[in-house]
């Protein structure tokens, strides 16, 4: 009965929201190279709009001590997410909830990761444009923002799995 409650509770948020992609994990060492790409330092608020496991945030507050908050409209993602960060040590860096990513406040964001779609790239960008600070950046797993904003940086390699990567970075102007 609880389990079914649990369930029929999850899928009310999933259908309540519109989906920017499915869940697929970054693999481990594309999210290095992600956090390396965007230069996280300890200074930084990492913001992973659609967070899935949690990787990305715990990650830069595991190697880089900085902070993090995940936001994923799937609840059981988010509460994995939570688990992950207390067993990796780092649930007093990082904060995930469960969020529309569309009504994320990403004004106070130093670094915002994606792994989203291209058509979501293009719906976050203007909020993206309109909130982040000057200074502040945004790289992306595998989608660009669309011809008329061309990334800053483009990393093109080969990933542990041997998978052809393409990682996105822009930096917002001052
Ligand atoms: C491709 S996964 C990426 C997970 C993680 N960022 C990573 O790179 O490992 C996309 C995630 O976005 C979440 N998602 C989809 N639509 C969303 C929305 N409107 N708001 C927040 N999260 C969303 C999905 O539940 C899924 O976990």
């Amino acid at each position: 009965m609880f389990r079914a409650a649990v369930l029929l509770s999850s899928l009310l948020v999933l259908s309540t929201h519109q989906s920017l992609a499915p869940f697929a994990a970054t693999p481990d060492d594309v999210v290095d190279r992600m956090l390396a790409l965007a230069d996280v330092t300890s200074r930084d608020l990492v913001v992973d709009l659609g967070s899935g496991d949690g990787r990305i945030p715990i990650r830069a507050a595991q190697k880089y001590g900085a902070r993090g908050l995940g936001v994923d409209i799937d609840p059981r993602l988010v509460d994995q997410s939570k688990a992950n960060a207390r067993r990796a040590g780092v649930e007093k860096l990082v904060e995930f909830r469960v969020e529309d990513a569309m009504t994320t406040d990403v004004s106070r964001a130093t670094v915002v990761t994606l792994h989203l779609l291209a058509s979501s790239n293009a719906k976050l960008r203007p909020i993206l444009t309109r909130q982040l600070p000057p200074g502040a950046r945004i790289v992306s797993h595998a989608f660009s923002m669309g011809p008329d904003w061309p990334a800053d940086r483009i990393d093109t390699f080969i990933s542990a799995s041997g998978d052809q990567v393409t990682l996105y970075l822009w930096k917002i102007g001052k």
